[in-house]
């Protein structure tokens, strides 16, 4: 049973209970509107909230408690498709909301907290926040100073955390001053993704992969992130970041990690990220010859979208004319181990792209001593397609014998297929953000980021924007709709090689 403490005292949870309360910060925000309520709403309709769960709204504008739930349940009329969005539910989800006019950076007004707090019973609380990093600091400090904090208490940060490894480093240490490292939860929204998370199930499960899954068997390994959209409004904060620290820092390089890492001793969440953290720290390193050669930065210019016309990036809204951020990144980089030395990893992410698409491809080797007919040799090689989104599923292609009597014993290439949607067609396939709320409930960590990943991951990539800086040069144009610059596909060509196109 549950039971009233006073601040300072909640009681533990069992690892795998719910029973939290969560203090949202940035609650009008876009993120908050799209993907958090759908997900606590999800969560709720699952039977996954507890009973006794409330949420604290908290933003800048003067709303009351009707008016901010009102604006929840807009939000979940427009972002939770119709036929799952049960009436009874979405009642039930709105009494648990609560609504707080704050300014975050000033330490007036945070005692509201501590007393929303003693209004209920005093479970530990999820601090989400859902903000500018800039300010994480300022509202770590100002919960602290307020007495709204527990030992208990854990918090939840989206990325961008820094603009590079300095800047990262002192929103780290703000935080961590007042959050030890087992209750801060960084966010990688890709390792909430279902099919991110089967990459473990099929390496780690399958005994098949786990002989075959390094350089002796694989020859090289493709990554594929591709979006459809442009920039969506946020000009100003993407010509800051550009693809590479937008994408790659953490959703790619989350990617690598998965593919290469060592097998983990168990899923504890250090485990899995002291496996994570050994990849990222035998990532090649950029050399001065390899930019040229190994690295595309693209831009992306006028061009069409689903038959639309549709503007160039620095034609988009609020644009700077001059801007020589890159929307696209090609690359081909590796991981200098016993395990992957000598397998190139290419790596491409762009938007603009003529679909949204999310997979890996890992290029199996070809037989040692070929023996069919020398036309087909370039087919004579298994490859095993995982797609993340849309359409998540794993196809292994293999080679059989062509049927038909004319036909003798020709090749062909064709999929062993596995479709999650029909394989579990009952299954609904859960947000990533119900997936990292319900571990941020229940205290588990390891679908989150540790800091160690963050700074190794912008260690390498600041040697990248470095060199970059250094060269000046404007990023290679592609037209809206297309699969990036040119240059891209000379990169990978030029290794006797093509980026896998055919699902
Ligand atoms: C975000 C980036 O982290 O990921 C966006 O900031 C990008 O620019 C988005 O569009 C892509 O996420 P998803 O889940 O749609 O692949």
């Amino acid at each position: 049973m549950t039971q009233r403490n006073r601040v300072g005292e909640a009681r533990s949870t069992d690892a795998g209970s719910t029973e939290i309360d969560l203090a949202l910060f940035g609650a009008l925000g876009d993120l908050a509107q799209r993907k958090l309520y759908p997900a606590l709403y999800h969560l709720d309709r699952e039977g996954l909230l507890d009973a006794d769960t409330r949420l604290l709204g908290l933003a800048r504008q003067a709303l009351d408690r009707e008016a901010f739930q009102a604006r929840v349940q807009s939000a979940l009329e427009t972002h939770v498709k119709g036929a799952e969005l049960d009436r009874a539910v979405l009642k039930r989800f709105l009494t648990r909301l609560d609504f707080l006019q704050l300014d975050f950076t000033t330490a007036e007004g945070y005692g509201a907290i501590r007393e929303w707090r003693q209004q209920g019973l005093l479970r530990p609380m999820v601090v989400y926040l859902s903000v500018s990093a800039k300010i994480y600091g300022d509202i770590c400090r100002h919960l602290q100073a307020s007495g709204s904090l527990d030992e208990q208490t854990r918090v939840v940060v989206e990325k961008p955390i820094g603009f590079d490894l300095r800047s990262s480093a002192e929103v780290n240490d703000a935080i961590g001053a007042v959050f030890p490292e087992s209750r801060v939860y960084r966010i990688d929204h890709y390792l909430g993704k279902e099919t991110v998370q089967n990459l473990i199930a099929l390496r780690f499960a399958n005994p098949l992969f786990g002989t075959q899954w390094n350089q002796n068997h694989i020859s090289h390994v493709e990554i594929t992130v591709a979006e459809k959209v442009g920039i969506e409004g946020r000009w100003g904060y993407f010509d800051e970041a550009g693809q590479l620290r937008d994408m790659v820092q953490n959703h790619l390089l989350q990617l690598v990690c998965l593919i290469a890492m060592d097998p983990p001793a168990n899923l504890d969440a250090d485990a899995i990220r002291d496996e994570k953290v050994k990849v990222l720290k035998a990532l090649k390193p950029f050399t001065d010859d390899m930019l040229g050669r190994d690295v595309v930065r693209g831009q992306y210019i006028a061009g069409t979208s689903d038959g639309q016309a549709v503007p160039g990036y620095l034609e988009e809204e609020g644009a700077n004319t001059a801007s020589h951020t890159e929307t696209f990144v090609a690359m081909k980089t590796g991981v200098a181990n016993w395990r992957w030395a000598g397998v190139p990893f290419y790596l491409r992410t762009g938007k603009r792209m003529p679909e949204k698409l999310s997979q890996i491809i890992i290029h199996f080797r070809q037989q040692p001593h070929y023996i069919f007919d020398p036309d087909q040799r370039g087919l004579a090689a298994n490859k095993l397609v995982i797609r993340l989104q849309p359409e998540e599923g794993i196809a292994l292609e293999v080679l059989t014998k062509d049927s038909g009597l004319d036909k003798g014993m020709r090749l062909r290439r064709g999929p062993l297929h596995l479709d999650f949607n029909s394989a579990f067609p009952k299954t609904r396939i859960p947000d990533a953000y119900e997936r990292l709320l319900l571990e941020v409930m229940k205290g588990q960590q390891y679908l989150f980021v540790r800091r160690d990943e963050v700074e190794h991951a912008w260690r390498w990539c600041d040697d990248l924007i470095a060199a970059w800086a250094d060269r000046d040069e404007p990023p290679r144009r592609y037209p809206a709709g297309s699969w990036g610059p040119v240059a891209s596909i000379a990169m990978i060509t030029q290794d006797g090689r093509s980026w896998y196109e055919d699902y």
